[in-house]
């Protein structure tokens, strides 16, 4: 099969802060710096979604980008833009909101769409800062 990997950018920008609930306040500062700062910091995020198939003889696509970018604007972007990590998302409740434990939890979220959409989910890439990004392959080893 003629394999293709096709990739769709979306961006988005939140609040969070790294936080144990179970830890000290000075255990926190300790262990996540400034990233601990009680009242919130925020990044513009850049996600990477990447989909891969072979091109469908009739339109030559892997996956119709209109699809894919509705999927990810209606699962993660309008979940997720101008809100608190932390506090304002469903899908976070519980999870401590560093950008690999939230690149786990929109995987979760965008697999099944895709799938029905025709596209198989293999990578996600979630950029926080020009210096950090994390990558995601399903708890696949990439290649
Ligand atoms: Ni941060």
């Amino acid at each position: 099969m003629k394999t293709v990997y096709i990739t769709r950018r979306e961006t988005f920008n939140a609040a969070h802060k790294l936080w144990n609930d179970n830890w000290t306040d000075e255990k926190n500062e300790e262990v996540f710096g400034r990233c601990s700062n009680h009242n919130w910091h925020g990044h513009n995020f850049t996600l990477y979604v990447t989909v891969k198939g072979a091109p469908h003889p009739d339109t030559g696509f892997v996956i119709n980008l209109k699809d894919l970018s509705e999927i990810i604007k209606d699962e993660i972007i309008e979940q997720l833009d101008h809100k608190n990590l932390n506090l304002d998302v469903p899908f976070l409740k519980g999870v401590l909101a560093s950008t690999e434990n939230v690149i786990i939890a929109i995987w979760d979220r965008l697999r099944e769409p895709v799938s029905k959409a025709g596209g198989e989910l293999v990578k996600l890439k979630l950029v926080e800062t020009e210096n950090n990004y994390v990558e995601y392959y399903g708890g696949r080893e990439p290649f």
